[in-house]
């Protein structure tokens, strides 16, 4: 008996990759700021709670495989309300966050070995959906140096190939913190035309936007309905992620058919969460106001620490609660695990993402890492100077 050669083949995710080290220096007392994990630390609104307390019923049956209705009706007045078009009814599948959503999505527009057009960088986690499918990642570059803006229309283009069936994009970015702007949205859309590709717009942060930047969905984009699917999730809009509830829309009712079909063959996504869930539509939109400019506040903190530090490559991000500078280090993994095995500051370290595990056929991650600023601003700035101490003592050492 052995394990399947493709399990083998499913990196583990570069987020955590650390964490035995990171238990380890636990054990030995450390205390440990967490910038590794992209995991809201502001609280899930009362009305999810209130709602599952409330929810009278002797028998916790499945849901509909669609989702629930009323969480279905939420999610598309969710949408309409900014603009958007999906019909709860055959338009919108309620899924088991916006992981089981991706999943469903390339299983309905990919076969075995076909490629998927994305970024580099990309979300970590892409890369395991994709070794579990059975497809391939293909990327195009960005840069640090510019905060991670789209390439042009010809470079994009040129690394579709004929095994391409989709455009996958998470926007705002994780890992980056990127924004596209309307024209880079279209500037894909026009590949994704000229190449018949789908697009698979992974918006699951689009409620962190700063600098009063406008979000641009690609629901907006007038001439790709039919192309595109749409991943959502209430894991970040709600700092809900222990919910594990999210969706998948799209115009394309022959799709959405077969994204039930696969919905059906897993029976539901959890009951009580979705009870819960539709409550927080119900949230004022001073909610999002409220916890967006918290996150603006650590933007402006952790970009102002990073920036005094001899060696780095930093920007503003644009949204989100990531940034991905470089650092002044020959290898970041290596970097970071010495962070929590051999260094600290009066007992104290950080724990940040090397970048390789967020590139495919790129050495750029090696110089990078990313940070989640989900730490008020007090700890961001108290990490940072850990940070800084840290490059310093392991670059003497490395001499
Ligand atoms: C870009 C992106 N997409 C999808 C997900 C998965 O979200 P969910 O918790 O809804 O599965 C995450 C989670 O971090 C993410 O960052």
């Amino acid at each position: 008996m052995k394990v399947s050669q493709r399990v083998k083949e499913v990196p583990y995710s570069a987020i955590r990759k650390l964490t035995p080290f990171a238990d380890e220096a636990k054990k030995k007392g450390k205390k440990i700021y967490h910038l590794n994990i992209g995991e809201p630390d502001t609280e899930t609104p009362g009305e999810f709670f209130d709602a599952i307390k409330n929810y009278d019923t002797k028998r916790l049956g499945y849901a509909h495989s669609k989702g629930l209705v009323e969480l279905r009706e939420a999610t598309s007045k969710y949408y309409k309300d900014r603009g958007v078009d999906f019909d709860p009814d055959d338009e919108i599948v309620i899924t088991t966050g916006a992981s089981e959503a991706l999943v469903f999505s390339l299983i309905c527009v990919s076969d075995l070995g076909d490629k998927i057009l994305t970024c580099n960088p990309f979300y970590s986690n892409y890369h395991t959906i994709f070794r579990q499918i059975g497809v391939n990642p293909q990327t195009f570059d960005t840069h640090v140096e510019d905060g991670y803006k789209l390439p042009d229309y010809e470079t994009i283009l040129a690394a579709v190939t004929e095994e391409t069936s989709a455009i996958l994009i998470s926007n705002p970015s994780n890992p980056t913190g990127a924004v596209y702007t309307e024209e880079e949205i279209r500037r894909l859309a026009r590949v994704a035309k000229e190449r018949d590709l789908f697009i698979i717009a992974d918006e699951v942060y689009r409620e962190y936007v700063f600098d009063n930047d406008e979000f641009i969905s690609f629901a907006e984009i007038e001439g790709i309905e039919d192309r595109l699917i749409v991943l959502d999730s209430i894991s970040k809009r709600f700092g809900a992620c222990g919910a594990r509830i999210g969706s998948v829309a799209s115009k394309n009712k022959d799709l959405m058919k077969e994204v039930v079909k696969l919905a059906t063959g897993r029976l539901a996504a959890p009951t009580i969460d979705q009870i819960g869930a539709t409550k927080l539509y119900d949230v004022s939109t001073d909610y999002f106001e409220d916890v967006k400019n918290e996150y603006q506040r650590r933007r402006d903190c952790i970009y102002e620490e990073l920036s005094k530090i001899d060696g780095v490559k930093v920007y503003p991000s644009r949204g989100a609660f990531y940034v991905m500078p470089e650092l002044p280090v020959d290898n970041t993994e290596d970097f970071a695990k010495w962070l929590l095995t051999d260094f600290d500051v009066d007992g104290e370290t950080v724990m940040v993402a090397p970048a390789d595990g967020f590139y495919h056929d790129s050495d750029a991650g090696k110089k990078q890492v990313r940070i989640a600023f989900v730490l008020n601003c007090e700890d961001l700035k108290k990490a940072i100077r850990i940070l800084n101490l840290g490059i310093i003592e392991y670059n003497k050492l490395k001499k």
